[in-house]
């Protein structure tokens, strides 16, 4: 049985998340997905989310590809979080490259590559300027 560990914040749920979800349940058994709280989002990284977390995390666990759902409360719990879940592997996209290599003497750390032309804060963006166009996400692997 093979654990799978990733983070995100998951806003506004779009094909970029679904493609990084997909590939990293395709690496093992089980994927655990830890989702950043309103709370952490707000504090630590300036954003306000457009969903609520219970809103966000019950979108991801109705996904097949997804197990189960932690709260991340802080940047410090990865390595507490991958020892009390037997985690494997854990998986982020490229935009996170080199950062959580210090999980390396814990886990395996792969980033798989991101989607290219799509995000949350670009939906916000198109949003915020009333544009009505299509956001395509182009899957770059
Ligand atoms: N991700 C991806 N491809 C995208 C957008 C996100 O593979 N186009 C991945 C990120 O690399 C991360 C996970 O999805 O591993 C969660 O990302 P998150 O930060 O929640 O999504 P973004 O859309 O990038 O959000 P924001 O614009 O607020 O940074």
């Amino acid at each position: 049985m093979k654990t799978i560990l990733t983070y995100g914040t998951f806003d506004l749920f779009h094909i970029g998340h679904l493609n990084l979800l997909e590939r990293a349940r395709s690496l093992g058994d089980k994927l655990i997905v830890a989702i950043s709280t309103d709370e952490f989002n707000l504090n630590m990284k300036g954003k306000v989310t457009a969903y609520p977390y219970q809103d966000r995390k019950r979108i991801l666990e109705s996904l097949c590809c997804v197990d189960f759902v932690i709260p991340e409360h802080n940047w410090e719990q990865k390595i507490e979080d991958v020892k009390t879940h037997k985690v494997d592997t854990f998986v982020m996209g490229h935009d996170w490259e080199g950062e959580f290599d210090f999980l390396k003497a814990h886990c395996e750390v792969i980033y798989l590559p991101r989607t290219n032309n799509i995000s949350s804060s670009q939906i916000k963006e198109h949003i915020r300027k009333g544009q009505v166009t299509q956001i395509a996400g182009e899957a770059c692997f």
